[in-house]
């Protein structure tokens, strides 16, 4: 069974993803083992204890800077001897100490079809409203490794929406959470730990 550390920042709802399809015994050889929070008022936390999975919070404002907040976030990744780390809406990008002592170990879901609206800055609402003010015909998900690049690692599995004529920011990140995000990324999760992902030439293929 492979250890699976989940961060988040925020309403958690990819993480109760996770926590949903774990208990249908869809993460094949995985199991949540601990979730570590950025943010002390985040709604995750709460998911996570409900599920009676244990969570550690380490606050970004207690820190001064990007790579002293990485190496307490690496320090606790060491202390929970996680197999893989999943990013699932954890709005810190973390500095390489952490992306290449995990190399091709850590999943990220970003809001949009990479390499479309991404990189440093685009996060949650502001990822649709930039799709929307483009006036893009679909959008999607994308579930890629991280490494020291913000949304550039190798892309594991994408999917897409329409995008409709009166879509707000809101709607349209509903309909890409509910019909890509949270399918795509439990499934990722369990092909990794299914050892089904492999890497060639710095791309992610599925067998
Ligand atoms: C999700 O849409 C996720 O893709 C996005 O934030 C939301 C978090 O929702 N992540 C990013 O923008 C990371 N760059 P959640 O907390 O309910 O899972």
């Amino acid at each position: 069974m492979k250890k699976i550390v989940v961060l988040v920042s925020g309403g958690g709802t990819n993480l109760q993803a996770l926590i949903d399809a774990a208990n249908r015994g869809e993460i094949k050889n995985g199991k949540i083992s601990c979730v570590i929070s950025s943010n002390p008022e985040a709604y995750a936390i709460e998911r996570a204890g409900n599920a009676g999975i244990p969570c550690v919070i380490i606050p970004r404002k207690d820190y001064s800077d990007s790579v002293s907040y990485s190496k307490a976030i690496l320090a606790e990744l060491d202390r929970q001897e996680a197999d893989l780390i999943v990013l699932a809406g954890f709005m810190t990008i973390l500095d390489k100490c952490v992306t290449e002592a995990y190399a091709y170990k850590i999943i990220n879901v970003h809001p949009a079809l990479i390499p479309s609206f991404c990189g440093e800055g685009f996060y949650g609402l502001r990822v649709h409203e930039k799709a929307l003010e483009y006036g893009v015909k679909v959008s999607g998900a994308t579930i890629h490794f991280v490494n020291e690049e913000a949304d550039a690692g190798a892309i594991i599995l994408q999917g897409t929406v329409d995008v409709e004529n009166d879509d707000t920011p809101e709607v349209l990140q509903r309909r890409i959470m509910e019909n890509v995000e949270w399918k795509l990324l439990p499934k990722a999760v369990s092909l990794f730990c299914e050892d089904r992902i492999s890497i060639k030439n710095g791309k992610a293929y599925v067998d």
